[in-house]
């Protein structure tokens, strides 16, 4: 099992360790005893999650001698509201949930993100475990701290910067993720490949059959270069307000592609095309050389991720979409570029008609 310290610039008790393994979920019993962080904890899963490892994750604790119950609610982003917050609340009081316990976040991002925004809130705050199982949650939602739910009016839209006191990563959990769930997470991989680290770049380009084929050796590299690149960044930039703002490579368009498509477009394929548009824009703006598009272009659709952008969804639409992206600052919209692949940096004067050309370009 690998161990990853995560350095906060705030006292030592708000940093926290990452700890990556595969088939680890014994230890992880262990660990939580050993760190004896409260006297419950309340395991938070989905219904999937839950038919899957919700007893064996309770039967691990109690064998370490962990008090541990669990609250279930239904899988899916549609949980991910006020609502499901509230019910979980109520039900955690009426279980005398105080502030001696914590809450354990055991599934894919949708879990994570509520599970933390109620633990940084229930009673004024209890501690929050991490236990990721989709790659997307393994290799990004799980670590950085940002928690929250979707409003009707849009996604993310009420939350809290609240780090985790641990993540445990069991690769395990990745055999059962189905093809799709799996194929999202790589969009996040790339990116990290992307704008920090060529070689971890050129590691999925020689080993793409390996990776979608779920070889644990790779998957262990992967998901871990992905942490400690994520790690570093959040290191920085705790609260999102400067070079953070390199994670939205891809996003901005990405975002904008879901939310016009009406969320039909899966978030994973959405920020595919979107770096695919970011890189085009980069190339056209005369920063980044042709064949790295390619090489960007070429890697995603050899993990299974959309190079294209469906011709159904209207090019203004996606348009006026960026415009409301909540990134944007005054009337500039930032554009996270690249001058090559592991150099990134931050635009804020991509004119709008080379914008909608680039999109044109990439529909299908
Ligand atoms: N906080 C952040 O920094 C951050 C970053 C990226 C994404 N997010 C959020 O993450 C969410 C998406 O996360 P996600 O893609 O993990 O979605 P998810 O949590 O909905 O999980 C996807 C599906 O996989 C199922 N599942 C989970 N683990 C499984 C396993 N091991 N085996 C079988 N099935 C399993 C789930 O039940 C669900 O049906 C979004 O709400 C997004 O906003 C947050």
């Amino acid at each position: 099992m690998k161990r990853i310290k995560v350095n906060l610039d705030k006292p030592s008790s708000l940093s926290y360790e990452i700890c990556i393994g595969h088939s680890i979920l014994d230890r992880i019993g262990l660990v939580i005893a050993k760190g004896n962080l409260a006297q419950r904890y309340t395991v938070i899963t989905d219904s999937n999650v839950s038919a899957l490892y919700g007893q064996e994750v309770l039967n691990v604790l109690n064998k370490a001698k962990v008090r541990a119950d669990l609250i279930e609610f239904p899988a899916g982003e549609s949980s991910k509201n006020m609502d499901t917050v509230l019910a979980i609340a109520k039900e955690l009081l009426a279980r005398g949930t105080d502030r001696s316990s914590a809450l354990i976040a055991l599934g894919g991002g949708v879990t994570g993100d509520m599970t933390g925004f109620i633990a940084s809130i229930y009673m004024r705050g209890v501690p929050c475990i991490q236990v990721p199982t989709t790659l997307m949650a393994q290799v990004d939602s799980s670590l950085g701290g940002k928690t929250g739910i979707d409003l009707r009016e849009g996604k993310n839209l009420m939350g809290t910067f609240s780090q985790p006191q641990a993540v445990f990563i069991d690769l395990r959990f990745l055999e059962t993720l189905p093809e799709e769930e799996f194929t999202h997470g790589l969009s996040e991989v790339v990116k990290y490949g992307i704008i920090d680290d060529v070689d971890l770049f050129t590691l999925l380009e020689e080993n793409s059959d390996a990776i979608r084929t779920r070889n644990p050796d790779i998957l262990q590299t992967i998901v871990e270069r992905s942490c400690k690149i994520k790690k570093g960044i959040v290191e920085i930039d705790e609260k999102d307000v400067g070079v953070r703002r390199i994670l939205n490579f891809g996003h901005t368009v990405g975002h904008a592609v879901e939310a016009a498509s009406g969320y039909t477009i899966p978030h994973g394929h959405a920020v595919s095309v979107g770096m695919i548009a970011s890189a085009r824009i980069s190339e056209r703006m005369k920063y980044l050389p042709a064949e790295e598009t390619k090489r960007i272009r070429s890697l995603l659709r050899s993990l299974g991720l959309a190079d294209y952008i469906p011709a159904s969804i209207h090019t203004e639409t996606i348009i006026s979409k960026i415009g409301a992206d909540k990134k944007k600052k005054g009337e500039v919209v930032h554009f996270v570029l690249l001058k090559n692949i592991g150099m990134p940096f931050i635009n804020g004067s991509v004119n709008e008609a080379l914008l909608r050309e680039t999109i044109e370009e990439l529909k299908q």
